[in-house]
């Protein structure tokens, strides 16, 4: 009898290009709390009650303590061996194939640490959420390195802007704004062009990045579901797989890590 495992690694096998589309599951391992699983809490706070530009304008320095809290956090994780079977499959097929609404960089680091004398580029991930370790001004705009170790202690100490001086935010995408027109165009072009969308580790329900696999089914391709759980994108899924993506991810993708 074939297994689910074995039926999804044949589609990856028959497939020209596969996509993947990550969300924070993915990090879970390396110790980074999911949106709305375990942990997802922060002081009794809901992301969509302090990701959003009202809760900035309203109460900076609480955000801005939230995002010092959650950059301190990954600077302490490492990539796991999911983001490391992502990366090495990236670049075995090379190709810009990874699409993440994360923002902690993880990706990015495990491109790097794959890719050896190759181009890491193949494996750095198109980041549909921002990236928290780069700051954006508030006013104007100009982006900049993220300020290290922010001192949140008065709204009077927050980072401002090197060129207009209005106030710094971290560079990620907030509830109630509209995602970068390239970026998300580039997403969804990828995916488009896809013949398999590998879906890990995302609930689904935060649009318009959730709509991304759909365009893999419209053009005839398939979804490949790695998740602890059912997801909306579950029913369109030719293969879901239940478990941890790093533990999945290794021997679906058929990337040995233990060198
Ligand atoms: P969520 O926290 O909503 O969902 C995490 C998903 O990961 C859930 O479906 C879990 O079942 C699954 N999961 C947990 N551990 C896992 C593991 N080890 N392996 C595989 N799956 C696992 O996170 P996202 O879907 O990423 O947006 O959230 C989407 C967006 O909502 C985020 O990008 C963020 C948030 O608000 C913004 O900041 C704009």
């Amino acid at each position: 009898m074939t297994s689910d495992l074995d039926c999804a690694r044949s589609i990856i096998a028959d497939a020209t290009r596969v996509v993947s589309l990550t969300g924070a599951g993915i990090s879970a391992e390396s110790g980074v709390p999911t949106f709305r699983g375990p942990g997802g809490l922060w002081k009794s706070f809901r992301p969509e009650e302090l990701a959003t530009p009202d809760a900035f304008r309203r109460d900076p320095q609480t955000v801005w303590e939230w995002y010092a809290w959650r950059r301190g956090l990954i600077a302490d994780c490492a990539p796991n061996a999911g983001h490391a079977a992502l990366a090495e499959f990236a670049l075995r097929r090379g190709g810009k194939s990874i699409i993440t609404q994360n923002v902690d960089g993880l990706h990015t680091r495990a491109a790097r640490e794959a890719s050896g004398q190759a181009d890491p580029d193949a494996a750095v991930p198109i980041e549909v959420h921002g990236a928290i370790d780069r700051d954006k001004c508030s006013s104007c705009g100009a982006r900049t390195p993220g300020v290290a170790d922010v001192d949140v202690q008065a709204a009077a100490t927050l980072p401002h802007c090197d060129v207009c001086g209005g106030m710094l935010r971290p560079d990620v995408v907030w509830f109630r704004e509209p995602l970068d027109p390239d970026v998300i165009a580039r997403a969804f072009d990828t995916a488009r062009a896809a013949d398999v969308c590998l879906v890990v580790g995302t609930s689904a329900l935060v649009h318009p990045a959730a709509s991304i696999p759909m365009v893999t089914v419209e053009r005839g391709g398939h979804i490949i579901e790695v998740n602890m759980e059912d997801t909306p994108l579950t029913s369109f899924a030719s293969v879901s797989l239940k478990g941890a993506a790093g533990q999945v991810l290794p021997s679906l993708l058929d990337v040995d890590l233990s060198n």
